[in-house]
């Protein structure tokens, strides 16, 4: 040993003594990690304090300190184990070890002595690893029922791992609950499985070099019957007898469930997610529900309730009315409107094309089905309609009413009573009318005689001796009813010249003695 080999010994000897006591901040705040096979660079901090007269780096891994390299003036001398493995720069005193095996983890410390001013030291650990491979998931039991099972996955890997994480599709599995980890994280329990636990599961393993990712593991998580949900091809509750109705049933299941039917809380014999009623009869209305199992949650679910009511189509819709003839303000009548065939009938009247409202004289029956008239008027002549209807069907049926009225409103020329005076030899025509139904028929009663059976009296040309009383008698043979109307007629001479004035004369004094009764006929 050359005496300058023999001064870096006791340099060497003296500061594995003291070395580790002093300040430690010629290196960073570790750990430093390398991989098997690779290199490492332990780099010191220490500014410019200028060049270096000896470099010192020491490892221990739990079994005291051996000298990995130092270089006393720009000489490297390396421990045993590390020829050709280590450099160390000659300005920083920072060390490179290569071919790492993982015998190197452990604690790196360094004493630099500057040519000017105090010794640095500084302390680091270094961890060496395998890189991670063979990242595996192993889980429990991968079939899985929901809300009853746990399942319990343990991740493992090559190359000492030293954390885990786990994710759920893309995202950080959130734990706490039914979700929990192992301490180190290597085993994920979830316990009371949901559908959405399903996965894709993956293990990410890491050390302080490396990481790797598991195969993705999906769970087989059986689910459900829910939300049981039947669909009927119509809107309405309603079906037409004979027409068919389709009810199709849903439900959120894994594996799919199966499906039975049941009417009013029997069990039909049918199966299946469709269930397809042909000419359906009224008895088939009701609640329809739909049971959907699934064969391995063992559970059964029922749907909510469909109502199915199945109707009659109405048809052979009629109206009857009273047979006898209807008199006004002695009869009643009594409409009744009823259907051949149908069921579930609403029925609406109406008189002309408004509705039929009741009055004091006017009444319905409950249901509407028939409809009383007491006592008739004139005024309830007229067509009557009858609409029934049912949720799927309607129909009309029409009747007239024939109220037998009058006569009433006799009049002669417009006027119940009154009088004229015509000129002789004028023509006089007297018009009797009435309001009457069946028509009335007339005769006249001149001065008290009957004369002419018809409307309108004529006379051709007035003679003095038409003066007098007629009246006018409408009668309507169904109602057994007569009224008349009076009407006075007066005769005047045609205003005379000179000559006839003694006629005039004359003409009035026969006139007031007609006033008299005592010339001319009279009853
Ligand atoms: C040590 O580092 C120096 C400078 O970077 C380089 O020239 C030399 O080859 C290295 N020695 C080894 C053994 O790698
Ligand atoms: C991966 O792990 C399996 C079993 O855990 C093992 O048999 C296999 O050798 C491993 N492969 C590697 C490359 O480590
Ligand atoms: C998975 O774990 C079970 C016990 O939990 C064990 O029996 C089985 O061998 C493991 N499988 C693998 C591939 O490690
Ligand atoms: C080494 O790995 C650990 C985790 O194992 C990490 O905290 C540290 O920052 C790593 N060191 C460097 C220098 O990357
Ligand atoms: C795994 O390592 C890669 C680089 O090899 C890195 O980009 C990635 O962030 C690491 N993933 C995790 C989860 O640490
Ligand atoms: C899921 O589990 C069910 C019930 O155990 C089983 O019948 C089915 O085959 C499984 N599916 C898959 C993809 O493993
Ligand atoms: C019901 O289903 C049958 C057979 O699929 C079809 O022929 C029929 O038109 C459906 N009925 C209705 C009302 O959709
Ligand atoms: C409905 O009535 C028919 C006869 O009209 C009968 O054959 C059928 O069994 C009845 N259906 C039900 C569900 O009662
Ligand atoms: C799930 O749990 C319930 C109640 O704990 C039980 O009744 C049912 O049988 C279980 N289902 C299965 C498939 O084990
Ligand atoms: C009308 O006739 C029907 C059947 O004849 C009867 O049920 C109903 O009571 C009658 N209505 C009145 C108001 O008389
Ligand atoms: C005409 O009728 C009136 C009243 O009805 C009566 O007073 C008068 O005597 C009658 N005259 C004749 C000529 O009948
Ligand atoms: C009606 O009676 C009056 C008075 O009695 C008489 O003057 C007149 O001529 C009579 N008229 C007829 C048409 O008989």
């Amino acid at each position: 040993m050359s005496q300058m080999e023999g001064a870096a010994l006791s340099t060497v000897t003296l500061l594995l003594l003291t070395g580790f006591c002093s300040g430690k901040d010629a290196l960073p705040p570790g750990p430093a990690n390398g991989s098997v096979g690779g290199s490492v660079m332990l780099n010191t901090v220490i500014g410019s304090v200028g060049p270096l007269l000896t470099v010192i780096w020491n490892f221990n891994d739990g079994s005291g300190p051996v000298i990995v390299v130092s270089v006393a003036n720009g000489v490297p001398t390396e421990g045993p184990g590390y020829r050709n493995r280590v450099n160390v720069s000659s300005t920083t005193g920072s060390l490179e070890l290569r071919q790492l095996t993982l015998g190197d983890t452990g604690t790196y410390a360094v004493n630099l002595i500057p040519e000017k001013g105090l010794p640095l030291t500084g302390e680091m650990i270094l961890n060496v690893y395998e890189p991670i491979s063979n990242v595996t998931v192993n889980a429990s039991t991968t079939d899985l029922v929901e809300l009853n099972d746990t399942v319990t996955l343990t991740c493992s890997a090559s190359g000492s791992p030293t954390s885990y994480q786990w994710l759920l599709g893309s995202s950080d599995i959130i734990t706490g609950g039914r979700v929990q980890l192992s301490d180190d994280g290597s085993i994920l329990t979830i316990s009371s499985v949901l559908r959405s636990d399903r996965g894709p599961l993956y293990c990410i393993a890491n050390n302080g070099i490396s990481n790797g990712t598991s195969q993705p593991i999906l769970l087989n998580i059986s689910y459900g019957p829910d939300n049981v949900e039947v669909a009927l091809d119509s809107q309405s509750e309603f079906y037409m007898a004979g027409s068919s109705v389709n009810l199709s049933c849903s439900a959120q299941s894994s594996p799919p469930a199966q499906f039975q039917w049941a009417l009013n809380g029997k069990m039909l014999d049918r199966e299946g997610q469709e269930l397809k009623l042909e000419n359906v009869q009224r008895n088939q209305s009701g609640s329809y529900i739909c049971w959907a199992h699934n064969s391995i949650t063992l559970r059964y679910t029922a749907s909510k309730p469909s109502m199915i009511t199945v109707l009659e189509r109405i048809s052979g819709a009629e109206i009857t009315g009273p047979s006898e003839t209807l008199i006004a303000g002695i009869s009643s009548a009594n409409l009744s409107c009823q259907a051949a065939a149908g069921t579930s009938i609403s029925r609406e009247w109406l008189k002309g094309d408004q509705p039929l409202s009741p009055s004091n004289r006017i009444t319905f029956s409950e249901d509407k089905s028939s409809v009383s008239i007491s006592p008739v008027e004139s005024s309830d002549n007229g067509e009557y309609q009858c609409r029934l209807s049912n949720p799927v069907s309607t129909d009309t049926a029409s009747y007239t009413l024939t109220v037998n009225y009058g006569p009433q409103d006799v009049v002669i020329n417009g006027k119940n009573t009154g009088s004229s005076t015509a000129e002789v030899n004028s023509r006089v025509t007297l018009k009797c009318s009435a309001v009457s139904l069946p028509p009335a028929t007339f005769f006249w009663l001149v001065n008290g005689t009957k004369r002419a059976e018809k409307s309108t009296f004529t006379i051709e040309k007035v003679s003095r001796n038409d003066a007098g009383n007629y009246t006018c008698v409408a009668s309507n043979d169904v109602t057994g009813l007569k009224v008349s109307a009076e009407h006075y007629l007066r005769v005047k001479e045609t205003e005379p010249s000179h000559s006839v004035s003694l006629r005039a004369t004359a003409g009035i004094v026969i006139l007031a003695l007609a006033g008299l009764g005592l010339i001319g006929g009279g009853p």
